[in-house]
């Protein structure tokens, strides 16, 4: 008799990952690996699992995340692995771990309560996730923003020669220590300063190396399509694969123009190009309150990136150090204080800098239409402000795609739905080994409860994990057993290939 294996899951409808439909079938780990499939009657195992009338799938990948800090803040990443998730990628829009100082800086809203161990560059970064261990994998993506900011502060105007050198040798570090690719936000600062020129200069140097260009665009209100079509002449240019981030239309005038945006990367697709986005599946956005304002929300026009967006529809979610103001429309608070809502929302700023708010802004017709469509994957784009009153879609996302848009709405099959979230983006991004159930793949995987699946909470209650995740391994270690976290602490840094 062979030696048992660590674990075994009897009798599971298993998703591969890659789009297959469902087959019934026991599943063995041994180590970090899948070790065994089909049926393993005969088999013992130390971990010996009755998964009959349970579902599973391979860990769920969040292609789009800000727990870089996280990672090192709240190790155990349960506010992730409770809802499924075995791997993060961070480092997205703009906002990358290095350099540290500024990193620090641009994460003030978006970790509250950071307390981290200095690190030098990219390099040390993942040494320091190595030496943490958080509960989850994490892929990590250098941050325009921060590569900016340290090279020229918050200098709105092109970059000098030396200053463009000092990005670059930025990101060579961060290339040479493993990162999947380089991230923009060009709605924040500083990203916002920088042309097309300066992003395909920097792409430049990502040809051939795998590295991919992530981007939320400069404006996905107004300026959608022009936008679109810049990230795709970036990736274009400087030959690199394109991810668009959290693909939206933003603000009423804009709804239904996701018909128009996808066209351009099926047009890109058809040319050879590979693009794609990434998605949260929700009505309402998040981010930091600043740059609602910078993009000017709030004054009837709709110069920035967002479109118009009314007052009543942005909610202060975290405001450190204001608890009183969590859970408010800018308009209540407006009233409240006796001033024009752009006032108010710089008041709660200026008191508040990190503050983070919910802005109410895309269709549902445009959710629907963008998660059918096969370019996207899923990320969650979850600022983890745990504790505060973070968007829903931090501990949610998956659980809502598969329970309410596929089980329940039947958008997109749940086979499809399980792939946007595994292989899909393990192929996208480069994590090899990752993102399916096949032998010799790395032990990754969720046991969730198909029928009983649903995403939990309601923005003014936000702190709920959802509902029907079982088990979940990462690395072949049990992270959450019968929906509660182990803090087993069992994730890696993962470097992009041939690093
Ligand atoms: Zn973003
Ligand atoms: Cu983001």
């Amino acid at each position: 008799m062979s030696a048992p294996y660590d674990v075994l899951l009897r009798g599971a409808e298993v998703y591969d990952g890659l789009g297959s439909p469902p087959v019934q079938a026991d599943i063995a780990f041994a180590g970090d690996r899948i070790a065994a499939l089909g049926s393993l009657d005969a088999a013992r195992a130390t971990l010996d699992i009755d998964a009959t009338g349970l579902s599973v799938a391979p860990g769920f990948i969040d292609a789009h995340t800000h727990d870089d800090l996280a990672a090192l803040n709240q190790p155990d990443m349960g506010f992730k692995l409770l809802g499924g998730v075995t791997t993060c990628v961070v480092g997205n829009c703009g906002f990358g771990a290095a350099p540290f100082k500024e990193a620090m800086q641009l994460f003030d809203g978006l970790t509250p309560g950071l307390s981290v161990p200095h690190y030098d560059g990219h390099a040390g970064y993942a040494a320091t996730v190595e030496t943490v261990r958080p509960g989850v994998n994490i892929a990590a993506l250098a941050g325009h923003g921060t590569l900016r900011l340290a090279a020229m502060g918050t200098a709105d105007r092109q970059p000098e020669e030396r200053e463009l050198q000092h990005m670059k040798d930025a990101l060579g570090e961060a290339l040479d220590a493993g990162v999947f690719g380089l991230s923009s936000g060009l709605i924040y600062v500083p990203g916002r300063y920088s042309q097309t020129s300066e992003l395909i200069e920097l792409a430049s140097d990502m040809r051939d190396s795998g590295a991919l260009y992530a981007t939320h665009m400069r404006d996905e209100g107004d300026g959608l399509l022009a936008s679109v079509a810049e990230a795709i002449d970036i990736g274009e240019q400087a030959q690199v694969p394109v991810q668009i981030s959290h693909h939206k239309a933003s603000g009423r005038a804009n709804w239904g123009r996701v018909t128009e945006s996808l066209k351009l990367i099926e047009l890109a697709q058809a040319r050879g190009l590979d693009v794609h986005c990434d998605q949260y599946p929700y009505t309402a956005g998040s981010t930091i309150l600043v740059a609602i304002i910078e993009n000017g929300a709030f004054t009837g026009s709709a110069q920035g990136g967002i479109g118009t967006v009314g007052a009543d529809d942005v909610v202060i979610a975290g405001a450190p150090g204001h608890p009183q103001w969590e859970g408010r429309t800018v308009a209540a608070l407006a009233a409240e204080f006796g001033i024009p809502a752009r006032a108010a929302a710089l008041r709660v700023v200026e008191h508040a800098p990190g503050t983070t708010a919910i802005i109410h802004m895309m269709s549902e017709d445009d959710v629907q239409q963008v998660l059918r469509h096969p370019s996207t994957m899923i990320g969650s784009d979850g600022i983890p402000t745990v504790g505060g009153r973070p968007h829903l879609r931090l501990y949610n996302s998956f659980a809502r795609v598969l329970g309410h848009y596929s089980r329940d709405l039947g958008v997109l099959s749940m086979a499809d739905a399980i792939y946007r979230m595994t292989g899909f983006t393990a192929n996208k991004f480069g994590l090899n080994g990752r993102g399916r159930i096949e032998i010799g793949a790395f032990a990754d995987a969720v046991v969730f409860d198909a029928e009983t699946l649903i995403d939990q909470g309601t923005f003014e209650n936000p702190n709920r994990y959802p509902a029907g995740i079982v088990d979940v391994f990462v690395n072949g270690v049990a992270s959450v057993r019968a929906g509660v976290s182990q803090t087993a602490r069992a994730g890696r840094m993962l470097r992009r290939p041939g690093t």
